[in-house]
């Protein structure tokens, strides 16, 4: 998995993940056109998993994000959101092993976008940021399937 070696964020990491969020949603076009470009790329089987046109995905992607980023101070805030998110994800078939290269294609994306505020700290923040939500989801996947 996407291993981070911290799963909290500092008050300064908020603060760089929302603002630097903005600017991606300004771009976010372009951003949802390099993150699946990357994506798939990096992993043409999963292709076949998306099958909504891939803009009304991307504005999904953006306002779950966008929602999951106002509440993150506290992940006890996200928990509804991961829960019902990885109960649609195993439906769609995606498997844990598959947030690896998720993960990645999406640090490569704001890497694009965000240009030369893309620096250590803010990879750093957002790779926590991702971590901790993608970790949320599988764990919750593995409860869901072991039935408890
Ligand atoms: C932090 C991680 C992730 C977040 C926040 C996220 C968020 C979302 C959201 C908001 C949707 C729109 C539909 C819905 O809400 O159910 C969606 C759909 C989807 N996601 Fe994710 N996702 C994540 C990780 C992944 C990963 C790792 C995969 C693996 C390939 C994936 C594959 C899909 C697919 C196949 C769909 C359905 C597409 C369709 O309707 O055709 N997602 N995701």
């Amino acid at each position: 998995m996407f291993i981070v070696a911290n799963y909290e964020l500092t008050p300064h990491q908020v603060d760089l993940i929302k603002n630097s969020w903005g600017k991606v949603i300004i771009y976010s076009e372009q951003a949802g056109e390099a993150f699946y470009t990357h994506l798939f790329a990096k992993a043409p089987e999963l292709v076949s998993l998306f099958k909504t046109n891939i803009k009304a995905q991307d504005r999904k992607l953006i306002y779950a994000v966008t929602l999951l980023i106002t509440k993150i101070n506290k992940l006890d805030n996200i928990r509804e959101e991961v829960r019902s998110l990885a109960k649609r994800h195993t439906l769609y078939g995606v498997k844990p092993e598959y947030f690896q290269v998720f993960g990645e294609a999406f640090m490569d994306m704001l890497d694009r976008v965000l240009q030369s505020n893309w620096n250590e700290d803010m990879q750093l923040a957002w790779r926590t940021l991702y971590g901790i939500i993608a970790q949320a989801i599988i764990d919750e996947m593995s409860t869901a399937s072991l039935g408890v």
